[in-house]
């Protein structure tokens, strides 16, 4: 999809604004806290009908104000347009989303359909932080290709929820004997059986398919003498041999587990097991030797290997969504360029035009002279941002 039009409406520290994005490249500058990343998130809001940065709804809405909408014009292969439109209504705290005007009931349906892949720098919790983050990120991307992984996650999730406010509630006010506790918990245990099972056989799948996709776009950008890896780490898979993982036997290792765990979870009052707990773990390997990336790379080797992460999933988002009338994903680049040298900057300046639509931001209007290298200045729109607004003339 190519995002043609965006009108932001009391969306932070916007009160109205409309831009008109080049197809190709889009060069979006100025100082820190003028509305940069605003214009990302809000993005974001039209095509995973959420903030990728996980804000609340009511935080978005410009202080003062008691509503915000986002309405984003994105163009298909066909040519066709897609008009999507995010109300939220702060009063009601009701949130709308609509696509050519038909109102989307459910996200899962919804999700996938105007793909967008972002950098932020806010993803070095990707590669510092706990495992939480990492699965949030594989699971907007892989979402974005199964609707059906989706639709399993939803409902592990409702799951999992309900035998927490189950457990805690037990927890506190001690109201069940132990045979109507287990009873009741292992009515759950079976749905998480079934769910979680799905998930992690879904996300060892595309862990494995993906590492190749990384390995290539790190490779384009810094030589070979690393190899990123990317590691699924469950507590289902334990007992796995490498010969494959076999659904009966992770639903057995999965019973297993819960059954062990189900004295301590009573005893703690919350789930100590499934997928939820997982971890994607990503490391490097350097002339054999295997490195923990969180503990090995400088700050710039982060930024290279989250960059190569992002580039990877347009990539792998695109194969997978080729045939599908939602055409390349939205790259959008926030800061990209912080905390990288000269060479690595040149390097991703050049592979941009292999890419769709691109937008990147930055405070330092210098890099336009190196992109334009690379982008003819007809498919270069420039914007300056100050103060929730696009100063014209830049
Ligand atoms: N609800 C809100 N109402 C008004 N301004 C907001 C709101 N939320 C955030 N802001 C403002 O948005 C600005 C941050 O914008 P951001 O896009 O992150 O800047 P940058 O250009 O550095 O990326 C800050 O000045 C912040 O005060
Ligand atoms: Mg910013």
């Amino acid at each position: 999809m190519i995002l043609e039009k965006l009108r932001l409406k009391y969306f932070k520290n916007y009160s109205e604004c409309s831009f008109n994005f080049n197809p190709k490249f889009n060069f979006i500058y100025g100082d820190n806290g003028n509305g940069k990343t605003n214009i990302i998130e809000a993005v974001s809001f039209l095509c995973y009908t959420k903030s990728f940065l996980q804000s609340a709804e009511s935080d978005c809405v410009k202080y003062g104000e008691d509503r915000l909408e986002v309405t984003g014009e994105f163009i298909n292969p066909l040519n066709l347009k897609n008009k999507v439109l995010f109300l939220y209504d702060k009063q009601a705290s009701k949130k709308t989303v609509a696509l050519n005007n038909e109102p989307v009931s459910r996200q899962t349906s919804f999700f996938g359909k105007i793909p967008l892949v972002v950098l932020s720098p806010g993803d070095i919790k990707l590669t510092t932080g706990s495992p939480n983050e990492r699965r949030r990120s594989f699971d907007i991307l892989i979402s974005q290709i199964s609707r059906l992984y989706f639709d399993d996650l939803k409902s592990y999730n409702r799951v999992i929820r309900q035998k927490n406010s189950l457990l805690k509630e037990n927890f506190v006010y001690k109201k069940y004997t132990q045979e109507k506790l287990r009873e009741m918990v292992d009515m759950w245990n079976d749905e998480l059986v079934q769910y979680g099972v799905k998930i992690v056989l879904k996300r060892v799948e595309i862990a494995k398919e993906f590492q190749k996709y990384l390995e290539r776009n790190f490779r384009s950008i810094v030589g070979d003498a690393y190899v990123p890896l990317i590691n699924y780490e469950s507590e289902l898979l334990e007992s796995e041999s490498d010969t494959g993982t076999d659904e009966k036997v992770l639903k057995d290792n999965f019973k297993n587990i819960l059954a062990e765990k189900f004295p301590l979870e009573i005893k703690r009052g919350m789930s100590l097991a499934g997928p939820q707990r997982d971890n994607y773990a990503f490391a490097m390997r350097k002339n054999g030797d295997v490195f923990d990336l969180k503990s090995f790379a400088s700050q710039g080797e982060h930024k290279t290997f989250l960059v190569a992460l992002r580039l990877s999933e347009y990539i792998y988002l695109n194969d997978k969504l080729e045939g599908s009338n939602t055409g390349e994903p939205v790259l959008m680049l926030d800061d990209v360029f912080s905390e990288l040298d000269k060479n690595r900057i040149e390097k991703i300046s050049s592979l941009l035009p292999n890419f769709n639509q691109v937008f990147v931001t930055t405070t330092d209007k210098r890099y336009l002279n190196t992109l334009k290298k690379y982008f003819s200045d007809k498919d270069i729109s420039v914007f300056n941002i100050v103060n929730g607004s696009i100063k014209a003339n830049n």
